[in-house]
């Protein structure tokens, strides 16, 4: 378990992750009923982009901190006046997934955290834990997913963000996304993976199809990034309708925002007829 998420905390995988994230909160926001918001993988909370971790490897600067004083298309302001908020004239702060859950969060929502690194997860506690609405698991998030699912709002989401670290991870997201949806099929789903073989994603497809889950969209961006990885991924489940419509518009601005070389793109794929 070497995989640290300070080091990339606000890169360009993040910013299609947390917009897509904040956007589907504040749909879901449109209705007064609580939701549950869900984190398998949850991280540390807040990272500091001063810090050692991050400035070893500069991420941000190819990605928030390319978009964050940018005037962006609708799709993606709530995510950006979060990170605004939470930082002052400079950015030097960055709210990673439970933090940015937290920030849209109503009264009547909950954020339901798990992160099996005992650091990280302690890291979380201490930034954001004294918020009663968070409620932080250290463990293994695949399996305590199983036991948060439905939440009891029955509304909300789950963003599933795995490392990446071992090579089985496809199929263990893939297992972990089929049994929840078993469960709660109505909840929307949000999965992230980076794309370093096409063949795998194709695979990880397959298998989701095949356990007969509807309404499936696949979204990709591909920075054009040499020598390392350049493209990401979302598989969303039950996204809202208008997502492709208003998402097509910020999915192009962000292509040219965070392009780092020729033939950078991005697409939204439906993957279901429905
Ligand atoms: C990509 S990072 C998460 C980033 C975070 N979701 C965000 O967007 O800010 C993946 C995290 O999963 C943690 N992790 C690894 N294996 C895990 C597991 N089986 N269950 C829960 N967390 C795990 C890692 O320690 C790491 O913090």
């Amino acid at each position: 378990m070497n995989y640290r998420h300070a080091y990339h905390a606000g890169n360009f995988a993040d910013v299609l992750k947390h917009g897509v994230l904040a956007w589907v909160v504040r749909y879901l926001q449109q209705k007064e009923a609580p939701l549950g918001l869900i984190d398998t993988h949850a991280g540390a909370g807040i990272y500091d982009l001063t810090g050692v971790a991050a400035r070893k490897t500069d991420e941000a600067k190819d990605g928030i901190l390319r978009i964050v004083r940018q005037e962006a298309p609708a799709a993606l302001l709530s995510y950006l006046e979060v990170v605004r908020e939470l930082n002052g004239e400079e950015i030097k702060s960055y709210p990673g997934s439970p933090a940015l859950m937290l920030a849209l969060a109503r009264a009547q929502d909950r954020v339901l955290a798990c992160e099996l690194h005992p650091e990280d997860s302690e890291a979380l506690r201490r930034s954001l834990g004294a918020d009663p609405r968070l409620r932080v698991t250290t463990g293994d998030g695949y399996e305590r997913l199983m036991t948060l699912v439905p939440p009891r709002e029955k509304r909300g989401l789950v963003l599933i963000d795995p490392p990446f670290e071992e090579p089985d991870e496809f199929e263990r997201l893939a297992k972990a996304f089929i049994a929840a949806h078993r469960k709660w099929p109505a909840g929307v789903y949000i999965l992230w993976f980076p794309i370093k073989h096409p063949s795998e994603l194709s695979r990880f497809q397959a298998e989701l199809l095949s356990a007969g889950i509807k309404k499936l969209t696949l979204v990709t961006l591909d920075v054009a990034r040499p020598e390392a990885l350049s493209k990401t991924g979302l598989i969303l489940c039950n996204a809202p309708f208008t997502f492709g419509t208003e998402w097509s518009a910020a999915l192009t601005w962000l292509t040219e925002k965070l392009a780092q070389g020729q033939g950078a793109r991005a697409e939204i794929v439906p993957l279901t007829g429905d």
